[in-house]
């Protein structure tokens, strides 16, 4: 039975045609939310490792009866670097990390000083807030490497009012330090660090009420805890470039006393891909051990401690609403909340820790409510952090300046933008209809890091670049690490990426540098269960257009995911949003369905070059990244066309 539904935009040159009108009526769609007489207000949550996928959410009553059932939660919303500072760069600046180049949390590659050093520090958001008029508030911790030393040099621009957490006690939930304004940094030894934030929080808040109600300026308001990220105790001075295993100490998070003793039965979700019998991934994962019961039971231990620390978190969602609230603003303002990379337990025999493309490290919670946003509502457009920067832009009337590109896209969030949001590639149902790709560009340098008892372990050469895609039709995760190796899974038949797809013989690894693996020709990736809205009278009248009838093989499917992955890691700009423009700058394919046409197998195959690696770095050093995407590449450029 035939697989791909789509009508064909290639090769009839009627269908090219309309294909292009459809896409660019569609571009237009996305318009300020109200014409408010008064700009909203943007309250923005940001806890700290939080997972999506071990199920953190479901114990924060507050933030389900004030936010889910209140507001939107975006179910595909990710991560494109899953590491704390790249990741909140990309978030503040709108930007992938191979375009903020920091990639790292601790210098030379990331930090506090590299962001300074890459000339964002008075150019990201919250300077473009301040310019439009906004307060602008921040509690918490803004970047990893912002220390007691060089917090002044130079302060963080862009806030009205700002109250950081500081290295090396950013992650000490019983001795911060936080710094206010211009002021020295101030230790709050035995406190609790989460209460401490809520009080300036507050604090904050009452300078934005009394701001807008004395002087009508409305305010942006970020509070960022550490929970539930776990206690470190840096030992010795990060910044300096010698980041090693004996650098900190990573214990379970802390709870308030009064949480201490919660869900005491609570254990990570035995998930199939939890400490599974058999190991899987790249090579360095499946040499994991089988955790052993006393491993286990102290991650168990971890996990309920996270779900503890996150306690005062929800009490924070609680007591803020009831403030908007009483102030008589709610209604008038957004409330965000998300996080800055997931997390993982025990999937996939690892230790406590994150950066990893898994899915349980790259899908985060996005929720927001607000004016316009639907009620208890759930969408599954594919989303990432680099649309948060564009989103508050929209929602604001606030802009970057005009040379500054953003790498992603303001998020649809009325009830008729949601509507009107089709796949890219389908046809859109009116002209105020956006589309929205499927794809997630997921990028990483350097070593990763594990926490907890057993896993003061760091991994080198964990630079890799990733591809998620999720259509409606299929679901697949696409990884290429430095070391060579690649990563497939199928995620519509094994959801918990239990089964790499790509030849894992690690003696193979010379061969497949350069192209596939045999064994992966004529492999069929069993696709088919997965067509549910599928109409039959459609598939055979596709039958003579060249689509595969019994679903793309590996050796079909793998040069389309490559190509896709090749425009994506060094994107910029609409290249990230629409990277299928640059392979194909004639028009005509929109999505992966799209490119599985027999007739691109040649283009596919023989003129791109594959993603791969020459060098594993720290850090994004251009000449070691291999090929690279150039517009001479795409489509059209030789005479394929005229060939056919
Ligand atoms: C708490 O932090 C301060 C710096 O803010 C430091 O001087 C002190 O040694 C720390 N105390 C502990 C117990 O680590
Ligand atoms: C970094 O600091 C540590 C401890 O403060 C020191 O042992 C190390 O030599 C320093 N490394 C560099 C590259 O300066
Ligand atoms: C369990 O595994 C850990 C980590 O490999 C090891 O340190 C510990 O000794 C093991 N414990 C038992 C009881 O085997
Ligand atoms: C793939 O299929 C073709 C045609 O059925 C066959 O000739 C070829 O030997 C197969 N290749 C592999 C590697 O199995
Ligand atoms: C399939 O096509 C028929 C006629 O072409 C149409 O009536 C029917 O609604 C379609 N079904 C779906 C699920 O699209
Ligand atoms: C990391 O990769 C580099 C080259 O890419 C290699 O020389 C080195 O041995 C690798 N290290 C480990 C621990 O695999
Ligand atoms: C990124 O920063 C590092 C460290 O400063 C530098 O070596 C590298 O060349 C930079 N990469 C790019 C693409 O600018």
């Amino acid at each position: 039975m035939a697989f791909w539904v789509r009508l064909p935009c290639f090769p009839l040159f009627l269908w090219l045609t309309l294909c292009i009108i459809t896409r660019s009526a569609a571009q237009g769609g996305q318009k300020p939310l109200q014409e408010a007489a008064q700009r909203p207000n943007i309250v923005f949550i940001l806890t700290d490792d939080q997972d999506l996928h071990m199920d953190s959410l479901s114990y924060m009553p507050f933030l389900k009866e004030h936010m889910i059932d209140r507001g939107l939660s975006f179910r595909r919303h990710y991560c494109t670097v899953a590491l704390c500072c790249p990741s909140r760069v990309s978030m503040w600046t709108g930007k992938a990390a191979h375009n903020t180049n920091v990639t790292d949390i601790n210098p030379p590659y990331g930090g506090y000083p590299k962001f300074v050093s890459q000339g964002f520090n008075g150019n990201y958001l919250p300077t473009w807030l301040q310019q439009a008029g906004y307060g602008t508030y921040y509690v918490g911790k803004l970047f990893n490497a912002q220390t007691v030393k060089n917090y002044n040099s130079p302060h963080a621009a862009g806030w009205t009012g700002n109250d950081f957490l500081l290295d090396p006690y950013t992650y000490r939930y019983l001795n911060a330090t936080f710094q206010r304004n211009h002021d020295e940094p101030v230790s709050y030894e035995g406190h609790y660090a989460t209460d401490v934030l809520a009080g300036k929080a507050h604090g904050f808040l009452d300078d934005a009420l009394e701001a807008l109600q004395s002087e009508g300026t409305p305010f942006f308001l970020t509070v960022a805890p550490t929970a539930p990220h776990s206690d470190v105790n840096i030992k010795r001075d990060l910044i300096n470039g010698s980041f090693t295993e004996h650098s900190n100490v990573q214990s379970p998070p802390v709870p308030a006393e009064r949480h201490q003793h919660l869900f005491a039965n609570a254990v990570v979700p035995r998930t199939p891909n939890f400490n599974p019998d058999k190991p899987g991934g790249a090579s360095w994962i499946s040499r994991l051990p089988k955790q052993n019961q006393s491993n286990v039971d102290f991650n168990d231990h971890f996990y309920r401690s996270r779900l503890r620390s996150l306690q005062a978190v929800d009490e924070l969602v609680h007591s803020l609403v009831t403030r908007l609230t009483d102030a008589g603003v709610l209604d008038n303002t957004y409330i965000v909340y998300s996080t800055d990379n997931g997390y993982t337990i025990g999937q996939h025999r690892r230790q406590p820790g994150k950066q990893c493309a898994f899915e349980q490290d790259i899908n985060v919670p996005f929720i927001i409510r607000g004016p316009g946003v639907p009620e208890a509502a759930l969408t599954d457009i594919v989303t990432s952090h680099t649309d948060i920067a564009p989103t508050f832009l929209s929602l604001t009337g606030a802009s970057a300046p005009a040379d500054f590109v953003l790498d992603g896209q303001p998020l649809p969030l009325t009830r008729p933008m949601l509507e009107n949001t089709v796949p890219a590639g389908v046809e859109a149902g009116d002209s105020s209809s956006t589309s929205r790709s499927e794809h997630v560009n997921v990028e990483m340098w350097g070593i990763i890091m594990s926490e907890g008892k057993f896993g003061s372990v760091l991994y080198p050469n964990h630079t890799y670049k990733a591809l998620r895609l999720v259509g409606s039709e299929y679901s697949f995760l696409y990884t290429v690490w430095c070391s060579g190796e690649h990563e497939l899974y199928d995620m519509k038949v094994d959801p918990f990426q239990l089964n790499n797809l790509y030849n894992t013989d690690w003696s193979a690894r010379a061969m497949l540098r350069r192209g596939y693996g045999e064994d992966l020709i004529n492999y069929s990736i069993p696709l088919a269960h997965t067509v549910s809205s599928s109409n039959a009278s459609i598939h055979e009248e596709e039958s003579d257009t060249g689509r595969y009838d019994a679903g793309p093989t590996l050796s079909q499917l793998l040069p389309r995911l490559d190509a896709l992955l090749l425009v994506l890691k060094s994107c910029v700009g609409r290249q990230c949003t629409h990277p299928w423009e640059s392979l194909f700058p004639g028009g005509g394919v929109l999505n992966l369905a799209d490119a599985l046409n027999s007739v691109f197998d040649d283009f596919f195959d023989t003129r791109l070059e594959k993603v791969s690696f020459d060098r594993c770095e720290k850090g994004y050093i251009v000449n070691s990244e291999g090929p690279m995407w150039d517009d001479t590449y795409a489509y059209g450029m030789v005479d394929e066309v005229a060939a056919e």
